[in-house]
């Protein structure tokens, strides 16, 4: 990991830096630095990323414009997406560019406002993440309401974590009571949510996980079936022996070997909603799908899904997420590391697996 230095100009990011604040008698303070930091990219890794890969810089303070708001982030989110988006070429988003901040879902706080809408205190959710303080238009905020619910949860099951497993299981997949869901990474950001949501509606889940830690707290969630893939000789078979009448559903976050479990597994006319491939993020190797056979003789609906699919629907996830975790009948599981300079580390553990639930970094204590 290196630092580096940039103009503000060069990368269109205007930010304060390090911030020092204190609440007193409802007012806050603020003792800016002159500078703030943010992650670039600096090369595209062909396998799995290193920390080499990318590099902080520094970027200077200027002055808000006219309808601008500043906004110390104290949070942000690492998510496998961005592992797509450090390689060149088309995709449903944009590639990070190099030697540029790199942005993502961040929750924060306004700290200065030349926008009416906001004020200093308000709390925001954006996508300026992977820098300590954000500057932008106002209409890049999203307000986040006071309530019990901690403003990080916006980055996991209440933000795009959470909206991606309510809309994959309930609208991809059309999940009802009484059927049978498999779904991988599911001690994950979404695998959780997905896990949790599907128990309440009255599924069986067997989820799988890496690792006996893992098992357990997937368990602890209510899994009806766990399999660990790390210690099992074949996926296919550990989840044929679960439920040898075979899977409704397939939730897949992790591609390649499950789905090519869940392919031998399905019943006549299952249906699989299609999430993430993360085992293959990393891969230069092809994906071989030695059960695509099963998807006619099954008859099996493959759906893929991307969740900007379903934007115009969030406010109804909104309300029924805040619900369910209200009445204590879905909890939100979260990893954190802690600092600015854990943020690329926080995001290579994604691919091997050192994150429980959302991984978060705090970047305000
Ligand atoms: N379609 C969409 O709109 C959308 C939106 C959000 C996320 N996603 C996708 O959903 C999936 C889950 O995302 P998330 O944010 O919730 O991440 P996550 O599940 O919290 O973190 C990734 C997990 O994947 C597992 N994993 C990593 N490498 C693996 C490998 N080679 N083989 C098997 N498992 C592996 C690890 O769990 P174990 O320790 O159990 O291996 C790791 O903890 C990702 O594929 C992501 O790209 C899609």
């Amino acid at each position: 990991v290196q630092l580096a230095s940039a103009s503000a100009g060069d990368h269109g990011l205007n930010a304060v830096g390090c911030s020092l604040r204190c609440r007193f008698l409802n007012l806050t303070i603020g003792v800016h630095l002159s500078v703030a930091k943010a992650w670039c990219i600096a090369s595209r890794p062909k396998d799995c990323p290193q920390l080499a890969d990318f590099i902080a810089i520094e970027i200077p303070r200027r002055d808000l414009r006219e309808g601008e708001v500043r906004v110390l982030n104290h949070w942000m989110s690492v998510d496998p997406y961005m592992r797509g988006r450090m390689n060149a070429g088309d995709s449903y988003i944009t590639p990070f560019e190099l030697d540029k901040p790199m942005d993502g879902f961040a929750v924060g706080e306004v700290i200065e406002s030349r926008a009416t809408d906001f004020q200093p205190g308000d709390q925001v959710l954006h996508m300026l993440g992977w820098r300590t303080e954000a500057v932008a238009p106002a209409n890049q905020y999203v307000k986040l309401p006071s309530s019990t619910i901690p403003i990080q949860a916006y980055l996991g099951i209440m933000g795009m974590p959470g909206a991606t497993a309510y809309f994959g299981l309930f609208e991809v997949a059309q999940a009802k009571a009484g059927e049978c869901i498999f779904v991988s990474a599911a001690a994950g950001g979404v695998g959780s949510t997905v896990l949790q949501l599907a128990k309440n509606k009255g599924l069986t889940v067997v989820a799988s996980v890496g690792g006996p830690e893992k098992v357990r707290i997937v368990r602890d969630l209510g899994a009806d079936f766990v399999i660990d893939y790390k210690s099992s000789p074949s996926i296919e078979s550990a989840l044929r022996d679960a439920v040898p009448s075979g899977v409704d559903i397939y939730f897949d976050n992790v591609g390649h070997s499950h789905l090519d479990a869940a392919l031998g597994c399905a019943k006549d006319f299952a249906r699989f909603a299609i999430c993430g491939m993360i085992q293959s993020y990393n891969s230069t190797q092809p994906t071989i799908l030695s059960n695509a056979i099963k998807i006619i003789e099954k008859r099996i609906a493959i759906k893929g899904f991307v969740i900007t699919d379903f934007v115009c629907k969030l406010d109804a996830f909104r309300t029924d997420m805040a619900a369910l975790i209200q009445q204590g009948r879905i909890r939100s599981l979260e990893t954190i590391r802690s600092g600015f300079e854990s943020g690329p580390s926080a995001f290579l553990e994604l691919f091997s697996g050192g994150n429980v639930g959302k991984m978060l970094v705090r970047l305000v204590d």
